[in-house]
């Protein structure tokens, strides 16, 4: 992808591990919205999260989920516990209806892809997932985190990957505090 830089694995993997070791949650449903090659669904499933990720391109989603294919048949995965079956890929739109109103720049990439969203295939609302990944473009992590503290369920987690060094964590406070509890 022109411009694409990939996110820090291994320092998501961190996070992610630190998270499941000492951060409490709601639950064990894990989102990564725009999953492109799905890595981080995979190191979610790996970690034995049910974990989903919805793509919007056709042709990322393809290599996405070749990616956790792959990751299935890896011989060294055969003899351990946790190997990431528990993921599935969804070709569609992270964005919940009416969720492009929250934004102020009608440009973001986030929006204008032409599909319906996905939660209605996978029968899922955004308010059933503990912990949302995300890795926005420049310029719309403000807008993802407007639409999770809209959408989301009250204690859930939104970890976002904004660059190098750069992993920030959120929590939906309660609704009689409606604001976002953040971690960097
Ligand atoms: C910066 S890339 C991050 C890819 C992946 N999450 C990672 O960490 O490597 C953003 C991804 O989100 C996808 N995307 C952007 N807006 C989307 C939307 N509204 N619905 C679904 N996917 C979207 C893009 O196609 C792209 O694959």
């Amino acid at each position: 992808m022109e411009q694409f830089v990939a996110g820090d694995y291994a320092l998501v993997w961190q996070t992610l591990q630190w998270i499941t070791d000492s951060v409490p949650r709601t639950g064990q449903r894990f989102l990564e919205w725009g999953c492109g090659f799905a890595v981080v669904s995979g190191l979610a499933g790996e970690m034995g999260y049910d974990a989903i990720g919805i793509e919007a391109e056709a042709d990322l989603l393809q290599e996405g989920m070749k990616t956790i294919e792959q990751w299935k048949s890896i011989e060294q995965w055969k003899s351990i516990d946790s190997r990431p079956t528990n993921v599935e890929l969804i070709h569609g739109n992270f964005l919940p209806p009416g969720a492009d109103s929250l934004a102020d720049d009608p440009t973001l990439p986030s929006l204008g892809h032409p599909l319906p969203e996905a939660y209605s295939e996978i029968g899922l609302n955004l308010d059933d997932f503990s912990i949302v990944y995300s890795y926005p473009w420049p310029g719309e992590d403000d807008f993802h985190e407007l639409v999770f503290d809209r959408y989301a369920e009250s204690g859930a987690l939104l970890v976002q990957f904004c660059g190098p060094n750069d992993v920030r964590l959120c929590r939906k406070a309660n609704s009689s505090n409606h604001a976002l509890n953040r971690a960097y």
